[in-house]
């Protein structure tokens, strides 16, 4: 195992936690997220380990200007016992960010069995060798999809309705193991419920990527893009810097915490494409198609002896999302800074320059 170069003292670089240098993992480290936190937090003068089985990130992921982590990530699965085992007991970690995860929906609800082991046995494997090794903190990626069944908004923390898909499932799961551990053993666990992401290296090549990188995509090659439903779905969103911020901001927490990381402002399909579309000089209309046709690349869930149901597609595809950003204000002292408008314009410079070089 390869370890990141350090780099104390950038410039205007804050060290959380009483200034101290920590030792810290981020699984996913080659994913969207986990690259940009693993870079943060290297600037930030910590000691930083990236771990990913390569299934959905890439190197590209973790290049940057200033630092090259690519050889610095190891590979292998957080489903590893005796790996993940070894690797605590080796490296003695002090925070652990487990970013690792399956994200994509159709992906998790085609391979049910892979989901469950991935985001919420793979967590457990990682939770048991943080107790094992004293661990101070382990940070998990949660989601404000666990958040689908819930028609109060915006919606706070504590309370909201069970999820009915598989991925938000394993992440509810997920987080109830979290809860577990901190209070069985005392630990010191923060679930994150990320809203919808975006920023650079935002996926935009995988079967089904996110929405913004996917509306970005087709609107580089000029192509009209396919959007779901009347385009009128309104979600939340949150810029990857912002996330970060607060990622960085819990490490003095004791004990079990949930916490939404959003933006408690929503857009719709139409005001997003909209946004990109001027900022990138284009004028293409958009179709839009059916909810059914949401997840037409995934067969599978429309077929066998139980289809998926229609009025739970209508649901997913017409979510409508706005989370509470209180808790995360008042107990952290942070909020998010990115306008919508910046955001989006970052993300259109970053993921044009990436598909020019493909
Ligand atoms: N992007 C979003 O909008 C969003 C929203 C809510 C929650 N999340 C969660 O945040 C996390 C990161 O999301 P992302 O958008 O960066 O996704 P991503 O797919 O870009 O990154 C996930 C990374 O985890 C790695 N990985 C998957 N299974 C693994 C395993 N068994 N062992 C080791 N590594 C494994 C993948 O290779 C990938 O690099 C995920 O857990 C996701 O569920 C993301």
């Amino acid at each position: 195992m390869k370890e990141a170069t350090q780099q104390p003292g950038v410039a205007g670089a804050t060290t959380p936690a009483g200034g101290a240098r920590m030792k810290i993992l981020v699984t996913g480290a080659a994913g969207f997220i986990g690259g940009q936190l693993c870079h943060a937090l290297w600037q930030n003068g910590h000691t930083v380990m990236g771990l990913d089985n390569y299934s959905y990130g890439n190197a590209d992921n973790v290049r940057f200007d200033d630092h090259d982590f690519t050889p610095d990530i190891l590979k292998m699965d957080i489903r590893d016992m005796a790996g993940i085992a070894a690797l605590f007991e080796q490296e003695k970690f002090d925070i652990v960010y487990n970013i690792a995860g399956i994200a994509p929906l159709p992906d998790c609800q085609s391979n049910p069995v892979e989901a469950v082991a991935v985001n919420t046995l793979g967590l457990v494997n990682l939770l048991e060798n943080a107790r094992r090794t004293g661990v101070k903190h382990i940070i998990q990626a949660s989601t404000n999809a666990m958040y689908e069944g819930e028609t109060v908004f915006p919606t706070v923390e504590t309370s909201f309705a069970p999820p009915t898909l598989i991925y938000p499932n394993t992440k509810y799961c997920a987080e109830r193991f979290c809860q577990s551990f901190a209070d069985t053993y005392g630990m010191n666990i923060t679930c994150l419920r990320f809203a919808n992401v975006y920023g650079p290296h935002i996926d935009c090549l995988r079967k089904q990527p996110p929405f913004v990188g996917y509306m970005i995509r087709e609107l580089y090659y000029g192509r009209t893009p396919q959007f779901h439903s009347d385009g009128n779905q309104r979600r939340d969103y949150i810029y990857v810097e912002d996330l970060i911020a607060l990622a960085m901001r819990v490490w003095d927490r004791p004990g079990f915490d949930a916490v939404n990381v959003s933006s408690n402002t929503n857009y719709s399909v139409r005001e997003l494409y909209a946004i990109a579309s001027r900022l990138m000089h284009k004028d293409i209309p958009a179709e839009y198609c059916p909810p059914a046709h949401y997840w037409a690349k995934y067969p599978e869930l429309y077929g066998g002896a139980y289809g998926i149901r229609p009025e739970i597609l209508d649901h997913e595809v017409n979510k409508y999302s706005l989370c509470d950003n209180t808790h995360a204000k008042e107990l952290y002292g942070w909020e998010p800074k990115v306008t919508i408008e910046e955001g989006l314009r970052r993300v259109i410079e970053a993921e044009c320059a990436m598909l020019a070089g493909l």
